[in-house]
């Protein structure tokens, strides 16, 4: 097929999905910046802003910039999805709007601020067996095990099989890329997987008063189908593991390696929540999502045409000089809450208060217990295809 390029718009050969970018966006992610407002993605074929002021805008003009036909590379509007798209993430007004305020309502302040006598318990217990232990694997002991036992007890999903929520955060994560190696190997664990995730989102298999429970009480009322309700508790548990866990994660590694920031965190436990903020705006865990043109749209003097796939770096528009002073510069005082880790506008993330409280109740009981915190060995990233993720990281710890 022969296609002609844009020549209104710089055309950069720099793949996002690819090993090099991966193992060191920035550089790219500077590239991006400087060469344009917008840049055209020849491998892909896609569009692309990193800017925070174009990516920002974008992000609130979803009558410009959809999200129906997915937040990922595959355009559903000429491909078939892996799964039926998400109702939230995945969709328009007015069907978004609908489904959003009943899941607004069934996670309200009240609700979430519920949790955090339950959230407190199981910080306490866990940050005290990994003191105890002096030296541990942050992202396996901490990352991963707190949100797997607070997130889905907090849903309403039963103790058992909860790896599948790894595998399955991995398969959607993966799933927004293209279908490279990353993304089959994702996508591997197959059907048991999924059906596991199906199972824990049928009314009968969520505990009363829980938030899955929260979403059948719309039923309910007769403001959604069952199904609908099923499909809502499935955005629960695809977007509310993997996020919380990397950003977590990160949180630690950027703790571990910056001995100042760690001695103001601990000598300050009330920077639990800044701390938290400032790792998102400076690792960004959702590194990018993708929209598709409506109509033309001029960004700058580039007209993108209508039915294009649009990248908006997210991480990238975080570390942007032109809205940042000294952005790469990790700083928990900072204060920070423009950042764009949860999005912009009307799909901004409808649990950022959940991730919140659980990173600053994490945090809070490790500034408590913990004297210092280093590295014990190198951390190993992990490759995907949106988020910014830890295999492995080394940690010792010495009492308070
Ligand atoms: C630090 C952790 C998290 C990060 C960095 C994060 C990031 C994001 C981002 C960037 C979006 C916007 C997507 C877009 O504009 O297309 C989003 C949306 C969303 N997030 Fe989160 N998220 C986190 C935690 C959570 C949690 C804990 C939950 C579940 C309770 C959750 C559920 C959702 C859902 C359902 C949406 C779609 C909202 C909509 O389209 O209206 N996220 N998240």
């Amino acid at each position: 097929m022969t296609y002609s390029l844009p020549t209104d718009v710089p055309v950069l050969d720099i793949d996002p999905f690819g090993e090099d970018f991966q193992r060191g966006p920035d550089l790219f992610y500077e590239r991006l910046r400087d060469a344009g407002p917008v840049v055209f993605l020849e491998r892909y074929r896609v569009w692309a802003m990193a800017r925070f002021a174009e990516v920002h805008a974008a992000l609130r003009d979803h009558e410009s910039f959809s999200s129906a036909a997915g937040v990922g590379l595959t355009n559903f509007w000429k491909e078939e999805p892996w799964r039926p798209p998400s109702l939230l993430l995945e969709a328009d007004p007015p069907e978004h709007t609908r489904v959003r305020r009943i899941t607004t309502r069934a996670m309200s302040p009240r609700a979430i601020e519920g949790l955090r006598p339950e959230f407190e318990r199981q910080a306490e217990d866990l940050v005290t067996t990994v003191v105890a232990r002096a030296e541990f694997d942050g992202v396996t002991e901490l990352a991963q095990a707190y949100p797997l036992r607070v997130f889905p007890d907090a849903v309403g999903v039963g103790p058992h099989g909860r790896e599948n929520l790894l595998l399955y955060g991995d398969m959607v994560f993966n799933g927004f890329g293209p279908r490279n190696q990353l993304f089959e190997e994702a996508m591997a664990p197959g059907a048991p997987v999924r059906d596991w995730i199906a199972e824990q989102c049928r009314r009968a298999s969520l505990a009363p008063g829980g938030l899955g429970a929260g979403m059948y009480a719309a039923v309910d009322r007769g403001e959604i189908t069952e199904d609908e309700a099923g499909l809502l508790v499935r955005s629960l548990l695809s977007a509310g593991i993997d996020t919380t866990v990397h950003a977590i994660a990160w949180t630690l590694h950027m703790l571990a390696t910056q001995p100042g920031q760690w001695a103001a965190l601990r000598d300050d436990p009330t920077l639990a929540r800044p701390a938290f903020e400032e790792t998102l705006r400076y690792a960004s865990p959702v590194q990018l999502f993708l929209r598709a043109t409506t109509r033309e749209v001029r960004v700058a003097d580039t007209v993108i045409p209508a039915g294009e796939k649009v990248v908006c770096f997210l991480a990238a528009a975080n570390r942007d000089p032109r809205e940042y002073d000294d952005p790469d510069r990790f700083d928990i005082r900072r204060r920070t809450v423009s950042h764009l880790a949860f999005g912009s506008g009307i799909h901004a993330c409808v649990g950022a208060a959940i991730a919140r409280l659980e990173a600053e109740i994490l945090l809070t009981a490790l500034a408590r217990h913990v004297r210092t915190l280093e590295l014990a060995g190198p951390p190993r990233p992990r490759r995907n295809n949106v988020l910014k993720a830890l295999a492995r990281l080394p940690l010792r710890v010495r009492a308070a």
